[in-house]
């Protein structure tokens, strides 16, 4: 969690695990023991540390250690599913979702390739409609949580919610987000042989553009004729693509999430909302960020880590690339 800053599906509401870490343990690559802070809630003393080890992907130095925030558990919690005729249809109930305030715990949007994964693999206990689903959850006191379902429900109906349900009782509850939970495995319940690998990829765009990118990639991928769903935290703009391919089918699957990474850069987004950098996104982020903030980020990579020994060449490249080896934008 540290090491790429990620996130899930309470993100929307609680934040990612950068604004959840308190202080870091770290052991610098030379084998000094720093710790990035003390422990108090707010701190203007020098630059921020923690922050610049989380998400550095273990480039930086080794964590031994975090102390965290903590918050109070909510004491009460539900969970409510609503179908849409189209992903146009559940994007705009979610922008007035968002708009409206309501301050709900989360936010994912699975689209009808995906909910027929669900549905097909019957890797849940209940059947689903095949057609784009939002899932929230609420989370507050029981008056709170009972205001926001009606609220989020007239809201749906109002973007043309085909329907809307909610949860009584803990099981349903369950029952209900365990959906949400089975996006990635049931798509790969999905494989046709054990060739068929899947693969999962994110990125992530201002609010306002995400019906759009939405759109675009969700018309890509059904071109590709490949199966490719989209899930995504959606109250934070961020979306992810989860694609089933062989060998023969990789250059395609390729294709379609280069230009979903480029889609992303074009609308002002980031190329990965949560998943990290890695090697295979690290090219990518010249693009979003310009040459001259990558070469700020490589000193800071080489000031830190002067040997390059800390898994050396992720996230910034250190060597120089072979010839060929950055693919064309
Ligand atoms: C969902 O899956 C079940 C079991 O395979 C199937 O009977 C049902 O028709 C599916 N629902 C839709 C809407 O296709
Ligand atoms: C949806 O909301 C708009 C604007 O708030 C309102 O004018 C319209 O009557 C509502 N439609 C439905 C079906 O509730
Ligand atoms: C990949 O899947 C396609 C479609 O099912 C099939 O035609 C092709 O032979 C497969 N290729 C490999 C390498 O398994």
């Amino acid at each position: 969690m540290v090491g790429t800053g990620c996130s899930g599906t309470n993100a929307y509401r609680y934040g990612t695990m950068r604004e959840w870490v308190l202080s870091l343990t770290v052991v610098l690559a030379d084998g000094t023991v720093i710790k990035t802070r003390q422990r108090p809630r707010k701190s203007s003393a020098g630059y921020d540390l923690t922050r610049v080890f989380i998400g550095s992907e273990g480039t930086l130095g080794l964590v031994t250690e975090a102390t965290l925030k903590l918050t109070v558990r909510p004491q009460s919690e539900n969970v409510a599913v609503a179908s849409f005729a189209s992903i146009q249809n559940a994007a705009e109930c979610v922008t007035k979702v968002v708009e409206a305030g309501i301050p709900v715990a989360g936010v994912e949007i699975l689209d009808d390739v995906q909910m027929k994964c669900i549905n097909a693999s019957q890797t849940t206990s209940r059947q689903w409609k095949e057609s784009p689903t939002i899932f929230f959850k609420f989370t507050g006191t029981p008056s709170a949580v009972k205001e926001q379902i009606s609220m989020v429900q007239k809201l749906a109906a109002n973007a043309s919610g085909k329907s809307f349900e909610f949860a009584r009782g803990a099981e349903e509850m369950k029952e209900l987000w365990s959906a949400r939970k089975q996006a990635l495995w049931s798509v790969m319940a999905m494989r046709r042989g054990p060739e068929d690998r899947v693969w999962t990829t994110d990125v992530a765009v201002p609010m306002s553009r995400l019906p759009d990118i939405i759109d675009a990639t969700k018309e890509d991928m059904t071109k590709s004729g490949l199966l490719a769903g989209i899930c995504g935290h959606v109250g934070d703009g961020n979306f992810h693509a989860i694609i089933l391919f062989n060998e023969s089918e990789k250059k395609v699957a390729e294709g379609v999430i280069h230009r979903m990474v480029k889609r992303a850069v074009e609308m002002e987004g980031t190329v990965t909302g949560e998943h990290g950098v890695g090697l295979v996104k690290r090219d990518y982020l010249a693009h979003e960020l310009g040459e001259t903030t990558v070469d700020a980020m490589r000193r800071l990579k080489l000031a830190f880590d002067p040997l390059r020994l800390l898994n050396c060449d992720k996230v910034i490249r250190t060597e120089q690339p072979a010839p060929g080896e950055i693919k064309e934008w």
